[in-house]
This record gives C-alpha cells, sequence and structure tokens, in this order.
C-alpha cells in the first residue's frame, strides 16, 4: 500500500475512533476552576448583544471557529461540504483537516476544494502539520493556501501524538527557521495550533518573535491524540505502542491554563482557545480570560454524523450571546472587564509560573 492510501485510511480511522471511543481526558480542561459571575439583575436583552468578531479582516457573526479535521478520504468530501455550508451560515470561520494527502495525490484535492463552493464570505484555513511544513519547498506550500485560497494557514504541533502513533515522525527540527522563511516570503498569516496538548507561553512567544501572530492553544481535556492512537493500536494489535499511548496519555497544558499563558506571551496576537470547549459556559470563560475566539473540533464532528449539525451550533451561538448577557455585558470588551474568579490549581499553576492571577 503507498502512502498515500495509509495517510488517506488513517484520516478515516480517526474519525471512526474518535465516533466510536472514549478519547477526551484524563486531563480536564480547568475551566471547572474558573468562574464568572452572574448578575441576576442585568437589564440586558439579548437582542441588543453583539457577538460579532473580526478575524483575518473579515466580520464573525460569533466567536467561533470550527477548527481543521478532515479531508482527503472518501467520504470526507460531504462532511467538509457540510461543515463549510454550516460556518457560511452562521458567520464562523473554518479549518480544513491536513492537506497532506492533497499534495501526495492531486486526485483528492475536491474534498478540500469544496469548502470554497459554500464558504465563500467567511474565513477558511488550510492545515499541514510541522514535520510536512518544514520538509515542504516554498511551492507546496503556496499549493495548500492556493487550493481553497486560504485566508490563512495552520500548521499544527502534533508532537505528542507522532510520539505514540505507529507511523509517527516525532521530529520537528528545523520548524523555527522555516516559520521565520514563511512570514518573510508570504502573506497569507501562518496560524500556529496544537491538537489537545496545548501551547504554553514559551513557546508561543518564540514563535511570535518568528513572526506568528496567530495561535490555537488546542489544550489538554479535550480530543486527546494520544488516546485516539492508543485505540487504533490496539485495533492493529501493536501491545507496544498501544503501552507508549498509555503512558504519556496525561501529558499537556489543560486549556484554561494555555490561554492565559499563550495570551501573556504575545499580548497583540489572535488566540483561538480551544481543546475541550464543550458548552457555552466553556467558551465564554475561554473569552473571559484571554482567548478572542473559540474552536470547537469532536463536538461538531459528532453533531454531524447525529444530524444536528445546525442546531448545535445555533444553541451554542445562543448560549454565548445569553452569557454574555447574564454577566450584565453588552459585547465582548464589556464581558473581558468583568469579574473573573480563578481557583485551586490553575490559580497555583499561575502562580509557580510567575503570572500574576
Ligand atoms: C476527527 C478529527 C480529526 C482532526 N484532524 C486534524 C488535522 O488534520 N489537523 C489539525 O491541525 N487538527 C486536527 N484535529 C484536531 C482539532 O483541530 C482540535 O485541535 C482538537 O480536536 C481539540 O479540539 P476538541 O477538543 O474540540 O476536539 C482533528 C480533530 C478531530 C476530532
Amino acid at each position: 500500500m503507498g502512502l498515500n492510501n495509509e495517510s488517506r485510511l488513517r484520516k478515516l480511522e480517526h474519525v471512526d475512533v474518535v465516533l466510536k471511543e472514549r478519547v477526551e481526558g484524563p486531563n480536564t480542561t480547568w475551566f471547572e476552576y474558573v468562574f464568572l459571575v452572574h448578575q441576576a439583575s442585568s437589564e440586558i436583552p439579548l437582542s441588543i448583544v453583539n457577538i460579532e468578531t473580526s478575524f483575518l479582516k473579515k466580520v464573525l457573526k460569533a466567536p467561533l471557529i470550527i477548527t481543521g479535521m478532515t479531508g482527503g478520504a472518501p467520504g470526507t468530501e460531504e462532511i467538509n461540504g457540510k461543515l463549510a455550508e454550516a460556518a457560511e451560515k452562521f458567520g464562523i470561520a473554518l479549518g480544513v483537516g491536513s492537506q497532506r494527502a492533497a499534495v501526495e495525490d492531486p486526485g483528492v484535492e475536491q474534498t478540500f476544494r469544496i469548502v470554497r463552493e459554500y464558504a465563500k464570505n467567511v474565513p477558511v484555513i488550510g492545515n499541514i502539520g510541522a514535520h510536512e511544513f518544514v520538509r515542504y519547498d516554498l511551492d507546496k506550500i503556496s499549493k495548500l493556501i492556493e487550493m481553497i485560497n486560504a485566508d490563512a494557514l495552520a500548521v499544527h504541533l502534533n508532537l505528542t501524538q507522532e510520539v505514540a502513533q505507529p507511523e509517527g515522525t516525532p521530529d520537528f527540527s528545523g520548524l523555527m527557521s522555516k516559520v521565520r522563511l514563511y512570514t518573510r516570503e508570504f502573506s497569507t498569516p501562518l496560524m500556529i495550533k496544537e491538537v489537545g496538548q496545548g501551547l504554553s507561553y514559551e513557546v508561543v512567544k518564540e514563535l511570535s518573535e518568528a513572526g506568528v501572530k496567530i495561535f490555537d492553544v488546542a489544550g489538554a481535556g479535550g480530543t486527546n491524540w494520544v488516546l485516539v492512537e492508543k485505540y487504533r493500536a490496539r485495533k492493529k494489535n501493536d501491545k507496544l505502542k498501544e503501552l507508549i499511548a498509555e503512558n504519556v496519555a496525561d501529558w499537556g497544558i489543560p486549556t484554561a491554563a494555555s490561554i492565559i499563558e499563550a495570551r501573556r506571551a504575545a499580548p497583540e496576537s489572535v488566540i483561538i482557545g480551544s481543546g475541550g470547549i464543550r458548552s457555552s459556559v466553556d467558551a465564554v470563560k475561554a473569552l473571559r480570560i484571554g482567548a478572542d475566539l473559540v474552536g470547537l473540533a469532536a463536538p461538531v464532528l459528532r453533531a454531524y454524523y447525529g444530524g444536528y449539525l445546525e442546531e448545535f451550533l445555533q444553541a451554542f451561538i445562543h448560549g454565548i450571546k445569553a452569557l454574555v448577557a447574564l454577566t450584565g455585558s453588552k459585547d465582548l470588551n464589556e464581558l473581558r472587564r468583568k469579574p473573573v474568579v480563578i481557583t485551586s490549581i490553575l490559580r497555583e499553576w499561575l502562580a509557580c509560573r510567575g503570572f500574576s492571577v
């Protein structure tokens, strides 16, 4: 079997495992240590709450992005098409999954290109793993952007997953110099994202000094790729890899801590809070502690397969508006000035890291 087929099948296996197995945790997001204060007499009617947010020179109706998941395999054209249709309808941003399969086999480009048939006005983000990003020449990188007329290109740092993956390639050497080259040569912004272990202050600081202005923290507490790899290894009867995955499954920076770290490291950058955002309450907490927008992956996929994608997004966005009103705020700027209570482990984490609470 050629590499093309292998990487395509892997994408399908990932979707299957995410839908069927328990792949979240064992860490939590630490949003349970963050509280916003309910204001019972708020006189802000929902009709005047404005949660619009500008992102990549476009205005989103809600501070939301469906983060990169799929493309490149049979059946993924339909998923990406439906996600794009929903993103356009609700005025939110959309990422595609790793475009590596389409670089290796242009025959599957349409599974990515489809997003632009629907998402005509909202930002669309391309995607490639750091391992490939370092190795691709500038022509190949341009192709990723052109394929979907991307508003930004996301490079995902999935080192923990690579370590735990049967066919993984845990080697990012050359990353920083390639990021510097990219930010010099390309006008399309670069986004750096994790995939479930979170971005630290140090990583965000170094990359922002290299010219990156958008970070998606994808912290621990949501979809855990090490657990995804554990179940894949189990299916293949690869006991060694299954045990390796189990041994590192609780590695990572919980999402709430990662958002605060990223915001401290890059005060002027766009910070996307993601990784285990499962309710509108999680979302407003993320927006209050430093996120400009929030990202969702697995819950959107489950809603798509469950046949309730639009209701899911409508309820989620309605919930954000309602909670902004319940803090006594008219918009996200006001929300960000409202009191926040940070307790317990998260408070200790911030103190140990030398951040004022
Ligand atoms: C089925 C699936 C496939 C994914 N594929 C990619 C990918 O190709 N590239 C990427 O950067 N992240 C990928 N992710 C990671 C998500 O973008 C996100 O960072 C992560 O799942 C955490 O968000 P969540 O807890 O809301 O799922 C994928 C996630 C899921 C659920």
